[in-house]
């Protein structure tokens, strides 16, 4: 690893088409990146999203690019995520702005701060199983999407049944033109996309001057927006309020569902994993309340999530611009190419885990290192509301658990779609049932 300039090589691999490049096959080839990999080794170059890229995978490269990140890279999605997600958002800030953001988020995911999110976590949890129950068969995943998204909103922007306004019509057609080339014309993934963005963020704006008029300004994740002031007394602009909150409502469930709905589908694929999973609950009391504690001594349940969250992550790896030339594994990374660091393929490294596409929760009786096992990222930019993604999944599958049965439906296809997030291509059609 050396400073610019550099004599190595660049990787193998191609370009493709001008422009695409190889992007629609990375969108729709679910296989594209072991392809890739088989044909040229741990280090390829393509053109993905108008882009020269190198994609990279294993623990070693994610080291490389997650611990020295301020110096090496920067933050760069794909020009049609910075388009949706607006340029003032905490996914798109570098640098100190981005260091004083993070700081004030974190704020809404400390122990305490979750604390005060089990009640309504479990309501909301408790009347969606009610729901699903009576429905007896239903399609899981849009009915998970409107699920987490009424818990994103009512715990980040104080908003009830937010799947029922426009953030719930407009958020899938949003998140579908999120990976694309960034073509805005009416027929376009993409120009639907912004179509919807516009409506979101319309209704954004309502949420955030309903609250500025509010008596008190309120301690949820759109209260500490509002209330910051730099040493100078300034607050945030109404345009980077609009750009965090939406970018917010979107992480806050868009992964989880994924993660939640790859949950039931693993589970009802392994009923030995279910067993053990149900007589793990039996050894709780039935009636006393959730506490992060009790949640904690869940070490069966524990193993489950991390093993979903090993083979189907919600999110495939992460975009950064290198900002000076440097050398990785042999090979020349050059200023101003983008790399792709892939999660995915390093989780089912077969040298970190044995038998690595299988779904065995056991293997984490122990723990992987840090860069082998990273669906959260790493790092300044890891992912800054993991712990209440861990919580809502914990909550949601206890519950589950504790009271209901699920069974797949015969003849649909449990292949996986990718985009936004992996869930299954015919949305999980489930018989639903209580104990
Ligand atoms: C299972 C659920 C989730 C998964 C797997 C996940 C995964 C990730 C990953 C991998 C990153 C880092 C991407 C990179 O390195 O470029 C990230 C960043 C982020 N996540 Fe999550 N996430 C989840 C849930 C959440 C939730 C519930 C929230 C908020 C309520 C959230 C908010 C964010 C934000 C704001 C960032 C950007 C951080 C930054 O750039 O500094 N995520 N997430």
């Amino acid at each position: 690893m050396s400073q610019s300039p550099s004599t190595l090589p660049l990787p193998p691999g191609e370009f493709g088409l001008p422009i695409l490049g190889e992007t629609l096959s990375f969108l729709q080839d679910p296989d594209y990146i072991i392809k890739k990999h088989q044909k040229y080794g741990p280090v390829f170059k393509a053109r993905l999203f108008g882009r020269p890229t190198i994609c990279v995978k294993d623990s070693l490269a994610n080291r490389f690019v997650l611990t020295k990140e301020k110096e090496r890279f920067a933050i760069n999605w794909p020009s049609s995520t910075q388009i949706l997600f607006g340029s003032l958002s905490l996914a798109l800030q570098t640098g100190e702005t981005h260091q004083i953001r993070r700081k004030i988020l974190a704020q809404a995911f400390t122990s305490r701060a979750l604390v005060g999110y089990i009640d309504t976590i479990e309501e909301i949890t408790q009347r969606y199983l009610q729901k699903w129950q009576q429905m007896g068969h239903l399609t899981w995943y849009p009915e998970l999407r409107n699920y987490t998204l009424d818990i994103a909103c009512k715990l980040l922007a104080g908003v009830d049944g937010g799947s029922e306004t426009e953030l719930g019509n407009e958020f899938e057609t949003w998140c579908k033109g999120l990976f694309t080339i960034s073509w805005n014309l009416p027929w376009t993934q993409f120009g639907q996309a912004m179509r919807s963005g516009e409506k979101l963020i319309a209704e954004v704006e309502n949420i955030i001057r309903q609250r500025q008029q509010a008596e008190d300004l309120g301690r949820d994740t759109l209260g500490l927006l509002l209330q910051f002031r730099d040493e100078e007394g300034n607050g945030l602009s109404f345009e980077e309020l609009k750009n965090q909150l939406l970018l917010l409502l979107f992480a806050g469930h868009e992964a989880l569902t994924s993660a939640i709905v790859s949950f039931c589908l693993e589970t009802a694929r392994h009923p030995e994993v279910e067993e053990k999973l149900r007589h793990e609950q039996q050894q709780f009391d039935p009636i006393a309340p959730l506490t992060l504690e009790t949640l904690k001594e869940m070490t069966y349940l524990d193993w489950v999530l991390q093993e979903v969250l090993r083979l189907i992550p919600p999110l495939g790896g992460g975009f950064r611009k290198i900002l000076k030339t440097c050398e990785w594994d042999g090979y020349q990374l050059p200023e101003g190419w983008c790399l792709l660091y892939e999660i995915g393929q390093t989780q089912v490294n077969p040298e970190t885990y044995a038998d690595p596409n299988s779904f065995r929760p056991d293997r984490f009786a122990t723990p992987p290192d840090k860069y082998s096992y990273l669906p959260f990222g790493s790092g300044i930019r890891g992912c800054v509301g993991q712990e209440l993604a861990r919580l809502e999944m914990k909550i949601f599958a206890v519950r589950l658990l504790r009271g209901y049965r699920w069974q797949l439906e015969p003849g649909q296809d449990l292949s996986l779609a990718t985009v936004p997030a992996p869930h299954p291509r015919d949305k999980l059609r489930v018989t639903f049932s209580a104990l």
